[in-house]
């Protein structure tokens, strides 16, 4: 594109601000639905920031629609709005509750309509048709696809003891193709719910998948399933073992604190396999990780002591995740990681503030010591993979690409009322590959899945546009669905010299 052809119109004031206020009605949100539709509030947002600005380099991309992007706006405009009924607002933040909180069925949540909400259906993240989701579980690479399974309720929009064990397959993270629940609650450690757990391929082929089982009496106990069919590249039945449980929460442990037992790996100091589980201590809320040895994942013995026990305070760790990063390799697997600076990433859920927190660390298998580098970072309290809505991460080897790819969904923060209105809640993020960061040794960094650039499918170069206090750029650019933008600014004051040393 001519950068000379972008029209800059001086003088014309700053925008106040990049997105409206929410709708009062459903005619107003119809209003809305259109110009999103244009693509309208995406470019005030990007006018908003060229006028703050002085050169610009800009790279704007079309992406295509994922699988369940084609065709909505025409399914939003045909879905009638349902009449609106005015209801007081939900309590929110200034109440000291999230609008979760206010209950699914209560008349306290401002009145949405299907036809409001379907535009905020996601392009190319994952989610199911419809429904509940939230914790990724399993993720593996299995018989030529990846495969991911999640938290879903088949039958509601909000979380309900019915958890089963969504599952999709894909060739390449993005494009998904989704099956049949893997495993549904219909045993009396699982029926109030197919918590969150995790699958291992083991050296041979075998498969193990490990979840929590969510009793009668709503006890948190570890439970095995194998694929009826190994055969099978879709993996599509899995037979629960009879020897289930096969671990139950050690003495002194609350019984629905012990959950979400991670990928196992094998341990050439004892010549056993391992698999660690979150729970707290309730004498000083600390954060605990215990750990298991096994030979056949059918029985286990506790490790003595904890793997790790955080600062007081932090509470239950769920979804642990352990993992080698570093050593000159681009990833590694877990149980083949014996490189001298090699880093062991320790990762927990925090239950109490629902962020994911990590720590880098040296991992003494035989010792069953994980310590931080770095004390003042403790698990917990330091690092964070995401300082958004970022939650339940669960990360897996990828032996096709050897990357490490870590998954979590983000949590949306609309009300139970909104979302049963929408027929969906949350999403899973895109992706990521996670590695340790080689200067600094201090951090990891984390970028989308390469695979994520095939979405792109027309780029336009706008670079070298000059844009003054308060003007506002027109880009000659043809309607798009959807679209990424890539701006550089580099003040007129600047020049190359000024950063040389
Ligand atoms: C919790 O911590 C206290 C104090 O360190 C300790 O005495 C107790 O044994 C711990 N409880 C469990 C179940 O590990
Ligand atoms: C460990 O790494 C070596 C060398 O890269 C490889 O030959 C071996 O198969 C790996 N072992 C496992 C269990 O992945
Ligand atoms: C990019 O968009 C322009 C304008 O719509 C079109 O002429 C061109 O063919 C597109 N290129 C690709 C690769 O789709």
């Amino acid at each position: 594109m001519d950068s000379s052809r972008v029209i800059l119109i001086p003088g014309t004031p700053p925008l106040p601000y990049a997105y409206e206020q929410l709708p009062s009605s459903s005619a107003d949100a119809k209003g809305i639905e259109e110009r999103t539709a244009g693509g309208g509030l995406r470019w005030r947002a990007c006018a908003a920031v060229l006028a703050a600005s002085a050169v610009v380099a800009l790279v704007v991309a079309a992406a295509v629609f994922g699988a369940g992007g084609a065709g909505r706006d025409a399914v939003a405009a045909s879905v009638p709005a349902t009449p609106a009924t005015e209801f007081p607002r939900s309590r929110g933040k200034e109440h000291g509750v999230s609008e979760k909180t206010s209950g699914a069925y209560s008349a306290n949540a401002f009145p949405w309509s299907n036809a409001m909400l379907q535009w905020q259906r996601t392009g190319f993240h994952f989610q199911p048709d419809k429904y509940y989701q939230n914790d990724p579980n399993g993720p593996v690479y299995y018989g030529g696809w990846y495969h991911f399974f999640y938290q879903y309720n088949p039958s509601g929009s909000v979380w309900e003891p019915q958890i089963v064990w969504g599952h999709a397959v894909s060739k390449d993270l993005i494009h998904w193709r989704h099956l049949p629940p893997a495993l549904v609650p219909d045993q009396w450690y699982d029926i109030k719910g197919v918590l969150t757990g995790s699958i291992t391929v083991l050296p041979d082929g075998k498969v193990i998948l490990l979840y929590t089982g969510n009793t009668e009496t709503f006890a948190q106990v570890t439970c095995l399933a194998e694929p009826a069919d190994p055969s099978d590249p879709l993996l599509r039945e899995w037979v629960k073992h009879p020897a289930n449980p096969v671990v139950f929460p050690p003495p002194g442990i609350g019984m629905k604190d012990f959950r979400d037992p991670t990928t196992a790996w094998y341990d050439e100091s004892d010549g056993t396999w391992r698999t660690i589980i979150g729970s707290k201590n309730d004498s000083d809320h600390s954060g605990i990780v215990f750990s298991y040895k096994t030979k056949d994942f059918i029985s286990y013995e506790l490790m003595p002591g904890y793997m790790y026990r955080g600062p007081k305070g932090t509470g239950e760790y769920e979804c642990i995740d352990l993992y080698a990063v570093g050593g000159g390799r681009k990833a590694s697997d877990m149980y083949n990681s014996t490189a001298e600076d090699v880093l062991y990433v320790l990762k927990e859920s925090s239950d109490d503030d629902r962020h994911d927190w990590y720590s880098l660390g040296r991992f003494d298998a035989a010792a069953n010591k994980w310590t931080p580098i770095d004390t003042e970072l403790e698990l917990g309290v330091g690092l964070r993979y995401d300082w958004g809505k970022y939650y339940a991460s669960k990360s897996f080897y990828d032996p096709v690409k050897k990357r490490r790819v870590v998954w979590a969904y983000v949590g949306e923060t609309d009300s139970e009322r909104a979302d049963i209105t929408k027929g969906w809640a949350n999403l899973q993020s895109i992706p990521r590959t996670v590695e340790l960061d080689e200067k600094t040794r201090t951090n990891l960094i984390q970028w989308p899945v390469e695979e994520l650039d095939t979405l792109r499918i027309n780029t336009t170069d706008l670079s070298g546009i000059t844009v003054g206090a308060g003007s506002v750029a027109f880009l000659p650019l043809h309607q798009t669905a959807q679209l990424d933008i890539e701006a550089t600014f580099r003040p007129r004051w600047w020049s190359s010299d000024s950063l040389l040393p």
